[in-house]
């Protein structure tokens, strides 16, 4: 009831907590190193390197896949931009066919443009006007320019007046019938360009397209693919960003096929691995594998504290053994190892205490035997000295008083002499010589040799059960043992008690009880009775009963008392059977 309260309430729940968290630190901290907790450290290892190497593989498959996958992109995306680069570059040539088919354009030649006839300027306006150009340049033999019209996108006058001399430093290159020339990329960050150039029939000039690099970058721009950028590569190495920009750099390209000899697209990485697509399966399975971590960090957790409580009684059990205390009794339910240890250790200390016991006993005996034959030796003979001079001095005694006490000494000498034989039989037993034995038989003798004295004492005895059973003992040890029985019950037993004798069968043996009405004995004396030279009488040897127990055992048997002080001692003997009793 009040436990119950307890731990119902909040600070019960609390202490509950705080104490498992104990034993759980105690559990995984390494000084402790309980064998719980290495089990549990191996079974992390050997279920998270498989998960970890798991998402490592399927990570490492899934860019593999991711990779493969854009490598094909990258393939078809490239050749789609090298064939708008083609037309591009076909739409400006074929532009710059027209004009210089155009016939009226023979006049240039050594001509200010301002001199032109309106047809014609009109003409070339239009085309400088034209949103991918920034002008027309005239050139003679020489590569001088002649002549130039700015577009409307020619933002910057000076590039007619670079055009000239920078010419001979720009790679050329032909494209179908044109020269491409460039690009020129002025250094002051201005836009760059590059020209498109061809002859006029018949004239000792050329007419070109200044156009914007940026209008051939900028078709580029559409090739940008995870992880990939496109370049323009141009003749001279250089590589051109789709804005118009000079990128220097050198991570691997991939090219297009040439538009022109020196001219084609690339696409290069910008890090050397792809970004992992954030796919739902991924992280589910990630978090499956950090669940799966955490769930068998907690159920070792639990089994390793469980194991620790469930061992704790065996090794206090053990430890008890080792002082030498052999009373154990560990609660062993169930059918696992643990259980079976623990009863295991149950059946070896019951088995180590009666080791102990009959070895003390035969040892105790050992030194009684050799005490029990030098006391013989020593004292019997001068006894026997003493009780004849004793005997003889009584038969010649004529005073009443004097005689009486010669008797008395001579009693008390012969008492003397039956505890030292008492304590030979005891210390040097005989063996026993075991023929078939009637109970009833016993049991007649035993009446006859006791009746007498328990009429003195006005005990009534009585015999009981079935007397008809065979023995296979010693007759004179069975005898000796059954009178001893008998006389402590009659010293038991006041006027009027009852002293009875049973026989049965149970369980294969025979059974001889005797019990008495007499004034029974504490718990304290019961476990005692059984120890040689225990006794609560003033003239007892403490021997009958320790002989009583040596000799059944000798014959096979044994010997168990059940008393209850103030109502009656039963003492239950228990012998074998004789061959054609056992059934
Ligand atoms: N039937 C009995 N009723 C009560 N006590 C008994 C009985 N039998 C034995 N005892 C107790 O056991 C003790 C030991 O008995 P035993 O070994 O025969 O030695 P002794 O009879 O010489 O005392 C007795 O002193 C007595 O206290
Ligand atoms: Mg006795």
């Amino acid at each position: 009831m009040h436990s119950e309260a307890a731990s119902t309430t909040p600070a019960g729940r609390k202490r509950i907590l705080r104490v498992r968290w104990r034993e759980v630190l105690r559990e995984l901290s390494p000084r402790g190193a309980s064998l719980s907790a290495r089990y549990l450290v191996v079974s992390l290892l050997a279920a998270i390197v498989p998960l970890a190497a798991a998402v490592t593989l399927y990570d490492r498959y899934a860019a593999d896949l991711v990779l493969r996958l854009a490598d094909q992109r990258v393939e078809s995306t490239l050749a789609a931009t090298a064939s708008k680069l083609g037309d591009f570059l076909r739409n400006k040539a074929y532009q710059l066919d027209g004009l210089a088919d155009f016939p009226p354009l023979a006049q240039i030649a050594g001509t200010q443009v301002g001199d032109l006839d309106t047809r014609l300027l009109t003409r070339l306006q239009v085309e400088a006007d034209s949103p991918d150009v920034y002008g027309i340049l005239f050139f003679d033999r020489a590569d001088r320019v002649i002549a130039a019209l700015h577009g409307q996108s020619a933002i910057e006058p000076e590039l007619r007046d670079e055009a000239g001399p920078a010419l001979a430093a720009l790679p050329r290159v032909d494209f179908q019938g044109v020269e491409l020339i460039g690009p020129m990329l002025p250094p002051d960050g201005r836009p760059g360009w590059f020209l498109i150039r061809r002859a006029i029939a018949g004239q000792a000039i050329s007419v070109a397209l200044q156009v914007r690099l940026a209008s051939l970058s900028e078709l580029l721009s559409g090739a940008s693919l995870d992880v990939y950028r496109p370049l323009l590569h141009t003749p001279g190495g250089r590589l051109i960003e789709p804005v118009g920009t000079q990128w220097r750099g050198d991570l691997p390209l991939v090219r297009a096929p040439e538009t022109a000899p020196g001219w084609y697209a690339a696409l290069y990485r910008v890090s050397p691995q792809l970004p992992l697509p954030g796919t739902p399966a991924r992280y589910v399975f990630i978090a499956a594998a950090a669940l799966c971590g955490v769930l068998i960090v907690l159920i070792f957790v639990y089994l390793g504290v469980h194991m620790r409580r469930r061992l704790k009684p065996l090794v206090a059990a053990a430890e008890a053994v080792g002082r030498g205390e052999f009373a154990l009794h560990i609660p062993a339910g169930g059918e696992d190892e643990i259980a079976m240890l623990a009863r295991a250790l149950n059946r070896m200390s019951a088995q180590l205490r009666a080791l102990i016991r009959t070895r003390v006993e035969s040892e105790k005996r050992a030194v009684l035997g050799e005490f029990a034959a030098s006391v013989a030796h020593e004292v019997r003979n001068p006894l026997a000295t003493i009780k004849t001079c004793v005997q003889a001095l009584g038969s010649r005694e004529e005073d009443p008083a004097r005689r009486e006490m010669m008797q008395l000494v001579t009693e008390e000498i012969e008492r003397i002499n039956a505890v030292i034989e008492g304590l030979l039989g005891f210390a040097r037993p005989h063996d026993p010589e075991r023929t078939e034995v009637s109970a009833r038989e016993l049991l007649r003798r035993l009446a006859a040799l006791v009746g007498p004295m328990a009429e003195e004492a006005h005990v009534a005895l009585s015999v009981l059960g079935e007397p008809d059973l065979r023995l296979w003992v010693d007759a004179g040890q069975t005898q000796q043992i059954l009178m001893n029985l008998v006389l402590n019950a009659l010293q038991a037993t006041p006027e009027g008690g009852t002293i009875t004798l049973r026989a049965w069968r149970e369980a294969g043996f025979a059974c001889l009880t005797v019990s008495d009405t007499g004034h029974g004995m504490s718990d304290e004396v019961a476990h005692k009775v059984m120890e040689p030279f225990f006794t609560t009488k003033p003239g007892g040897t403490g021997l009958g009963l320790a002989v009583s127990r040596q000799l059944a055992e000798m014959n096979g048997g044994s010997i168990e008392i059940a008393s209850l002080p103030a109502s009656g001692t039963t003492v239950t003997l228990r012998l074998p059977l004789a061959r054609e009793e056992t059934p």
